[in-house]
């Protein structure tokens, strides 16, 4: 049996993040600078059912059965079994690497996700669509956020940029120019799951004003796609500066975020905000290409842990 191996990449969340996961529309587009990469590699000689994983950047190098049952590789490993009605698989090693930043902002989780689904189910001899990816991806980032919106898993499965709404069918967004983004990361690590329930519990306590700005957001986001779909990328990088604004009044921005932010502005972005939960993690700056490394150069000087600069084109 030969070796199987998937990858998925890494995400940025242009607009909407937040509010997405009350019902309003959202835009992400793949990174594939980073990439997170599953090997299953057979072993003919162990016993059925005999799964060893190894995955190095989080010191994990252990049996499945000494997984704890809800780890989230535990749980996408039974994911796929499930679907396939099988107790359990022939032996064999599985290797996961990943060059995306943990809690960042990232997608790291459905990244691993989406490549273990792919590279288990193929082994298994049933190679997944992407919907079945995508839906069984999702069940696993409910471990990790709690009520995610989905726009992780469906933007890491099709790597392309979508225009996402919680129930609706995904839409592939085809831009006319390319997209020259700057991230930057905070080095800080937040997880998601946190600044959703900050959120909820603030929401919860005064829904009106929350809905107003969900609402806010949502307008945001329309906007964005007419001017991302005509090439409008002056109008692209004024609506992340109203749509950080807005995750400010959420908090779910930080000082650091704010300066990374606030410095790319100065540095020629277009625009800047952040990306992703917030109050770490990562944000990202809409650039001309010509201004991208001056940008990335000056998030350095103030701190940034590092920057990637990345082209969305239409064939993303
Ligand atoms: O996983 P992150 O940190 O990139 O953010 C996910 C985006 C949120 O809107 C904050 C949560 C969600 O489920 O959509």
């Amino acid at each position: 049996m030969p070796a199987f191996s998937a990858s998925a990449p890494g995400k940025s969340i242009l607009f909407g993040e937040h509010a997405v996961v009350y019902g309003k529309p959202a835009i992400a587009v793949p990174v594939r600078q980073v990439q997170a990469k599953v090997i299953v590699t057979p072993k003919p000689k162990s016993q059925p059912g005999n799964i060893h994983i190894q995955a190095p950047a989080i010191g994990l190098d252990t049996d499945l059965l000494d997984l704890a049952p809800n780890h989230p590789l535990a749980v996408a490993i039974d994911l796929v079994l499930s679907h396939l009605k099988l107790s359990y698989a022939p032996g064999c090693n599985l290797r996961i690497t990943s060059t995306i930043p943990l809690a960042a902002g990232m997608g790291s989780g459905a990244a691993v996700s989406v490549a273990l689904i792919r590279a288990f189910s193929a082994y298994l001899g049933k190679p997944f669509p992407p919907e079945q990816v995508s839906a069984l991806a999702y069940e696993v980032e409910k471990l990790y956020h709690g009520t995610p919106s989905g726009i992780d898993n469906t933007v890491v499965t099709y790597t392309k940029p979508i225009y996402f709404q919680r129930g609706q069918p995904i839409e592939i967004l085809h831009l006319p120019a390319s997209l020259t983004l700057v991230i930057g990361d905070t080095g800080i690590i937040s997880p998601t799951a946190k600044a959703v329930g900050d959120v909820r519990q603030a929401w919860l306590a005064d829904p009106g004003y929350y809905e107003g700005l969900f609402d806010e957001i949502g307008a945001i986001v329309q906007q964005a796609r007419s001017a991302l779909e005509s090439g409008q990328l002056e109008k692209c990088g004024t609506l992340m500066d109203s749509n950080h604004a807005l995750l400010c009044e959420l908090d779910v921005s930080s000082p650091e975020l704010n300066r990374l932010v606030e410095t790319a502005r100065k540095a020629g972005a277009l625009g800047a905000k952040l990306s992703g939960g917030g109050r770490g993690g990562n944000m990202i700056a809409l650039a001309t290409a010509g201004e991208a490394v001056q940008i990335s150069d000056q998030l350095l000087e103030v701190g940034a842990h590092r920057t990637i600069i990345t082209q969305i084109g239409a064939q993303s």
